[in-house]
């Protein structure tokens, strides 16, 4: 949530895009806007002092507003993306905030929760606010403390103020007293420092400075950065030295293109083959064995464990679900999913013998890290499926097993899915290797069947015409239903969550043998229900028990669109339309059966005119609570 950008260069040093920290601060920006787009803002160091901008709407806005009112040429700035908690959407919260003066600038992602006692505060010594925000108060705060130091110290000020703020905050100021520095802090909050030659740069994630680095620091928890063009320096809230850990950006600028697409969510779901290509990649030998060295936790530490919690959010729980399937299936260990919000206020019962499988494509959201966190405390060991480098979950967590999706900038998510579903299995298979519970062999042609995956993934996209058709037809469609049944179940929630929040239409996925027990109700002429039909291969007939479930509704008016596996037959006389993905494993199929979810959603949201990267309310990486 909020995006973050921080630049500050020797003159010449950003060549490639003509000098300037604007320039440079904007392109961070627009690679940072699915992390909110209510307004935006920027500020740049003058001789003169600060000169900003910002405007309310989208990133658009503010180019424009730049266009009407430019900006001096700099090689100092800062810029932010908003996603509002305190204060609506307009140019006045916009960040930054100015203080001192206007001789300091300032810009914030996170929660100040003590806000309201500082501004009291503020307001009893004179502090005069022209927003809502609680951001504004944190650059009074911070103005008042270099003002009243008089020593022109920023980073201690940075540190005295930080010493007073609770919640969670990734703040950045510059001042006009310092016109080459930059101090950013955070808490809690995602911040990555980026290392150039003669420049450095600030930004909420990579993505921000992707264009001009890959050499990047992650950043400790309290920490505060201090940035000039040849310097960085850390230290924690209370001055004391600290050290980043310095890392190559894996992702390229490329990658983070629309590639010719008309929108990330469109590239990001043609991106699926690869992603769960790459997240197979070399993580098991010729012979089968998975080689899983990079986790951090030792093979006895695994055997030892009695039971896995799963904890994420939204479509990262839903992968959660999945691997529950697999992980049990597999390993005979029992697998808890559980919504990371709901985890620690509810006593739940883990300990030493508990492995916690954090899954967060962001490696930020605040319920997952705290959840992280409180499961830490009562001595679960943790492991975190992320697919972002330098990130906090992974880093606070006790393994890692990334995910090699590639930068996922459309809001909704899609390739991360896939690909941490590849990772929950890449995990399961590990386990059951480990502790014994398969025969190499049969790990191995799991694995040979995973494999193949990535090329099923490519002929459901090939041969999309028709669900995109659909998706045009039924762009008037109030209200769609999603059925499924075991691993079908979680798909069937994930195709109603991309239906939502990309066509704001309302959605609800059912387990199709809870149907009977209630959501029946809801059917009536014309209502139109996927139905994720496992493959009649599979066991214990499941298979009949699904197409039962799509006779019941049928005979009650429903428009049944079903997708089912290649060969199926018997269940087309109950379709409408019906949709063919490859054969597959049944546990493997939700990497199959997902994506015609997806590109439904993807194509019907453009038709109704929808912006299917930032779509309304949301954000990417929620980093509040
Ligand atoms: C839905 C979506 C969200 C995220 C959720 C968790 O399309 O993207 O539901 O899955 O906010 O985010 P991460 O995985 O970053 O922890």
């Amino acid at each position: 949530m909020c995006g973050i950008v921080g630049y500050t260069g020797r003159p010449g040093a950003a060549a490639a895009v003509g000098h300037s920290a604007l320039d440079v601060v904007m392109e961070g920006l627009k690679r940072l806007e699915y992390r909110g787009y209510d307004s935006a803002g920027v500020a740049v160091l003058t001789p003169g002092g600060v000169d900003s901008r910002k405007k309310s709407g989208k990133l658009a806005n503010l180019v424009a507003e730049l266009e009407a009112a430019p900006l001096p040429d700099a090689t100092t700035g800062i810029g932010h993306t908003r996603w509002a908690t305190h204060g609506g959407p307009t140019d006045g919260n916009a960040h930054p905030h100015l203080a001192d003066n206007d001789r300091l600038a300032l810009i914030h992602n996170g929660i100040i929760e003590n806000f309201a006692e500082l501004k009291a505060e503020l307001l009893a010594a004179g502090a005069v606010f022209r927003s809502e925000t609680d951001t504004e108060v944190a650059a009074a705060l911070l103005g008042s403390i270099y003002a009243g130091a008089g020593n022109k110290d920023l980073a201690l000020s940075m540190q005295l103020a930080c010493q007073r703020l609770e919640g969670a905050f990734t703040l950045l100021a510059v001042h006009a007293d310092s016109p080459d520095t930059v101090v950013a802090a955070r808490r809690n909050s995602p911040l990555v420092v980026g290392l150039g030659d003669g420049e450095n740069f600030l930004g909420s994630d990579v993505s921000g400075f992707i264009d001009f680095t890959r050499r990047a620091v992650e950043l400790g928890q309290d920490q505060i950065v201090t940035i000039t063009p040849d310097s960085v320096e850390i230290t924690d809230f209370f001055g004391a030295p600290a050290e980043g850990t310095e890392f190559d950006v894996n992702w390229d600028a490329a990658a983070a293109e629309k590639g010719g697409y008309d929108s990330f969510m469109e590239k990001e779901i043609n991106d699926q083959p690869q992603a769960v290509a790459d997240t197979l990649l070399g993580r098991s030998d010729a012979d089968g064995r998975l080689t899983l060295d990079e986790l951090r936790v030792s093979p006895e530490e695994l055997k030892s464990i009695n039971k896995i919690m799963v904890l994420a959010c939204g479509t990262s729980a839903y992968a959660g679900q999945v691997a529950k399937y697999a992980i049990e299936h597999w390993c005979r260990i029992p697998v808890e999913v559980e919504l990371s919000h709901e985890f620690r206020y509810r006593d739940p019962i883990v300990d030493s013998n508990t492995l916690i499988v954090a899954i967060s494509q962001s490696g930020e959201t605040m319920d997952t890290l705290m959840a992280v966190r409180y499961a830490k405390e009562q001595g679960a060991k943790v492991l975190a499926i992320c697919n972002t480098n330098g990130s906090t979950i992974p880093r606070e967590a006790d393994a890692v097993l990334y995910t090699h999706a590639g930068p996922e900038i459309a809001v909704a998510s899609t390739k991360a899915f896939l690909a941490q579903i590849t990772a929950t299995y890449l995990l399961g298979l590990y386990l059951a290797q480990i502790r014994g519970n398969k025969f190499q062999g049969e790990i191995k042609d799991i694995l040979a069947d995973l494999a193949k995956v990535p090329a099923k993934i490519q002929q459901v996209l090939d041969s999309a015409e028709d669900i995109k058709e659909l998706g045009k037809l039924m762009a008037d469609t109030s209200s769609v239903l999603f059925l499924g049944r075991h691993v079908g179940f979680p798909v069937a929630m994930e195709g109603a969550l991309k239906l939502k929040e990309l066509a704001y239409i309302h959605a609800e996925g059912f387990a199709a043998g809870e149907l009977k027990h209630g959501p029946i109700a809801l059917i009536e002429e014309g209502q139109p229900v996927f139905v994720v039909v496992p493959s009649p291969r599979g066991r214990d007939s499941l298979h009949a028990k699904v197409v039962s479930n799509i006779q019941e509704i049928r005979a009650r008016g429903a428009k049944t669109i079903v997708i089912a596996e290649e060969g199926d037959d018997a269940v087309k006389a109950y379709a409408e339309h019906i949709f063919y993905v490859p054969e597959t494993p049944t546990l493997l199929a939700p990497l199959l059966t997902t994506v015609p979810l997806q590109i439904f959603a993807c194509v019907l949201a453009t038709a109704k005119g929808y912006d299917v990267d930032q779509p309304r309310n949301l954000a990417k990486s929620v980093t509040v609570e």
